[in-house]
């Protein structure tokens, strides 16, 4: 957890407001008939237009400039020309955005024309979860007391919290310390200070909590098939209180 300098704090801001707009313009462009293929091209055009880069390509070798998970998947889809989007699914789009040497990160999961009531629950549900454990995020708080939030409001709604992957610090790289789990004990993780970015990022599945990853090495899937919604958004903490800089 590194405080950023207010130098440093408006190319941030800038990495996230790209960040935002090019979710929304990822979301303007979803519809039955799309490839996930397609999806990514679009938006990572929209990043370059925009100034920025597509942080995500080749990241630890990662082939795209989008995150593209469908239904059953959790996260790290690969985009795919076999991957048609039809009426009905869900689809989860994480992307981050370095602009000037620094990133934002933000993901939402967005609805494939009309969707069943069940999959827009856990949409709802998902995000309110960010809602609720930023609820407990303040300078001097510790970490566990927004993870052990996010647990309590899914498992209270019937659904399960992915252990495997958790959200992070974030600023000249997209993965800082530390660790944060959308699980655990308030007292779990390190205390909070000022002037630091996370990224807040509940991964949660209708069934079961089990994951496995695919063979490509990137795509994470549900066990149980069922379907699985993620909500993220880049956040600073300062004395006055929490800002979200993706939204
Ligand atoms: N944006 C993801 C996160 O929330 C990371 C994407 S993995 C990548 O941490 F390889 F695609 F970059
Ligand atoms: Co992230």
């Amino acid at each position: 957890m590194k405080p950023l300098t207010p130098a440093e704090l408006v190319l941030m801001k800038k990495a996230c407001s790209i960040t935002r707009d090019a979710l929304n313009y990822a979301q303007s462009q979803i519809k039955p008939g799309i490839s996930t293929y397609e999806l990514d091209k679009m938006v990572e055009k929209f990043i370059i237009d925009s100034g920025a880069i597509p942080s995500c390509l080749g990241y630890e070798g990662f082939p795209a400039s989008i995150c593209t998970s469908v239904n059953e998947m959790v996260v790290h889809g690969i985009p795919s020309k076999d991957c048609i989007l039809k009426e009905g699914d869900i689809i989860s789009v994480d992307l981050c955005v370095t602009y000037k040497g620094f990133i934002g990160d933000a993901a939402r999961t967005f609805p494939v024309g009309k969707i069943s009531p069940e999959k827009a629950r856990l949409i709802e549900v998902t995000k309110n979860a960010f809602f609720e454990g930023i609820k407990h995020l303040a300078v001097g708080r510790r970490i566990g007391e927004l993870s052990h939030a996010i647990q309590v409001y899914a498992e209270k709604n019937g659904y399960s919290v992915v252990r495997e992957l958790a959200g992070h610090g974030i600023g000249r790289h997209m993965h800082e310390p530390p660790t944060i789990c959308n699980y655990g004990k308030v007292t779990d993780g390190p205390m909070v200070v000022a002037d630091c970015c996370l990224a807040i990022e509940p991964m949660i599945n209708m069934g079961r909590k089990e994951v496995w990853l695919l063979e490509d090495g990137w795509g994470v899937i549900t066990r149980d098939g069922k379907p699985s919604a993620h909500y993220e958004n880049t956040v600073l903490v300062t004395k006055d209180g929490v800002e979200i800089l993706t939204l």
